[in-house]
């Protein structure tokens, strides 16, 4: 990155999008959902790193099960806006997972590639079921056919910080989810 670039990130612009309130009050309500719909169930979520930390954090706290945390890292941006043609995974779940029922939490679902490789990876591990849940959407930027079962908020074709989102890895931090503007 050059001198110029890292000034630009130091300084990124950005427009408030969705409010903390906003964010807490959707939250709580995937919770119930899921809560619901995982009754009696053998839940695992596994959060995609690293977009999903803030969300899931969260999220398991509105979740009234005996819920498993398992963790993958994938990466489809190279340290900046720009996607990249293919997504690179590392970790992934120690447990076994044959048999149960599990739960992708992402960040944000942007081409569907990446969430695309990772249940076309967790199938492999035969569970009962694979579904998605993210907190945010932006349907208008699909390039894969993906199913998404749980989405936080739908959003346009804009790039978005905050809540666990990055740009160059900065703004993750941000309590709120902000778009970025130029
Ligand atoms: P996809 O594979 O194109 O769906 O991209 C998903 C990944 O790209 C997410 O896990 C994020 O890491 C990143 N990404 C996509 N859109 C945004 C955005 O607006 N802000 C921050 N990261 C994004
Ligand atoms: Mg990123």
């Amino acid at each position: 990155m050059t001198s110029s670039e890292k000034e630009t990130i130091k300084t990124q612009k950005f427009d408030l999008l969705y409010p903390q309130d906003q964010i807490a009050r959707r939250i709580a309500e995937l919770g119930s959902q899921i809560s619901h719909d995982y009754a009696n169930k053998d839940l695992v979520l596994i959060g995609v790193l690293k977009g999903c930390i803030i969300f899931l954090a969260d999220l398991v706290r509105h979740i009234k099960l005996p819920v498993e945390m398992e963790f993958i890292a994938a990466s489809s941006y190279n340290g900046n806006m720009i996607p990249e043609s293919d997504v690179s995974m590392m970790g992934g779940p120690k447990s076994s997972l044959t048999g149960r029922h599990i739960l992708l939490v992402e960040g944000v679902v942007d081409s569907g590639h990446t969430v695309l490789t990772l249940t076309g990876y967790l199938k492999r591990l035969e569970p009962a079921s694979i579904e998605v849940v993210t907190l945010l959407d932006k349907p208008d930027c699909r390039t894969d056919e993906i199913k998404i079962k749980y989405v936080g908020f739908k959003t346009d074709n804009h790039f978005v910080i905050g809540f666990g989102l990055d740009a160059a890895q900065k703004y993750r931090n941000l309590p709120f989810i902000g778009k970025v503007i130029d």
